[in-house]
């Protein structure tokens, strides 16, 4: 089965697209230089805002008839094919393949509202394609909305960014909560959290190491830290130059950070040495 990590919380800018679009490129990299016979990966926005996507592809354009939105209001029977039809090459690596996000997702969550089955409809036509490839990484929005719901009931691993800050982390069981909650109401019985990742650390910061400390002491958040990934600028001029951290600057200590967790979650979900 092809694992799914869905990158959630519905907290905002807590670094859920930074970490989906750079794990997903990460693995694509290191599974590549692992020599594995297929290390295409696949990204989904699940997101109106579609910053993945703009992030990945360099375009925010995608509509009615090129986009998730447009899979999700297909033909149940048609799905897969025009999910395979949507899916775009990123600008990033030609491996690394991309469902954009369209502001029409918005709506979506309110036309699909009371639909038979639409919980399902991103993880049906998606297990049809998913053999295709070597993993999928899904972003997700800020919220427990309906199309966060959809990313999850097709997940195999939430993995969730936090910042190490009092609120964020007070928050986090509850986060733990939902995903078990989606698990066992939506038939999602492969759903599982898989990690947690500290974001946006500062260590000159005493209240985030305090909170990083408190994290590890965890009985059951302290189990799912797979990342610690620095405050660094380097990360806000890679995106405004719709990169990787890894291409703008392979030294700096996020991309060091991001590639040390790529290598984590290589070892903790693929079960192989990275
Ligand atoms: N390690 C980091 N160091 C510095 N800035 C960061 C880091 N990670 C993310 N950022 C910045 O924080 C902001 C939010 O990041 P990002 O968009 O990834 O969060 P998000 O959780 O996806 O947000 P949203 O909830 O709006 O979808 C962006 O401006 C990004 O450049
Ligand atoms: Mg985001």
């Amino acid at each position: 089965m092809t694992r799914v990590l869905a990158l959630t919380n519905h907290k905002g800018g807590v670094g859920k697209s930074t970490s989906a679009t750079n794990v997903a490129f990460g693995l694509c990299g290191v599974m590549r230089r692992m020599g594995t016979p297929n290390n295409r990966i696949l990204l989904i926005d699940t997101d109106s805002q579609g910053h993945a996507t703009l992030l990945t592809t360099g375009r925010n354009d995608f509509g009615t008839d090129n986009s998730l939105y447009t899979v999700l209001m297909a033909d149940r029977q048609q799905a897969p094919q025009v999910m395979a039809s949507c899916i775009v090459q990123s600008a990033w690596d030609p491996d690394l393949h991309v469902l954009p996000a369209s502001p029409m997702l918005e709506g979506a969550e309110r036309e699909l509202m009371g639909v038979a089955g639409a919980p399902y409809r991103l993880a049906d036509p998606l297990s049809r394609i998913a053999p295709h490839y070597a993993a999928i990484v899904i972003d997700t929005r800020p919220s427990f909305s309906l199309m966060t719901e959809m990313g999850l009931i097709a997940s195999t691993d939430a993995i969730v960014p936090v910042e190490p800050r009092y609120l964020e982390t007070v928050g986090l069981m509850s986060v733990v909560d939902k995903i078990a909650n989606i698990r066992e109401g939506w038939r999602a019985p492969h759903l599982r959290i898989s990690g947690l990742v500290v974001t946006k650390m500062d260590t000159r910061v005493r209240g985030h190491n305090y909170l990083l400390d408190e994290l590890k002491q965890h009985p059951t958040l302290g189990r799912l830290l797979c990342g610690v990934i620095p405050a660094n600028e380097a990360v806000s001029y890679a995106h405004r130059n719709h990169q990787s951290i890894f291409a703008y600057d392979p030294h700096a200590p996020a991309g060091v950070a991001y590639l040390k967790l790529v290598g984590s979650l290589i070892q903790r979900l693929f079960k192989v040495g990275a």
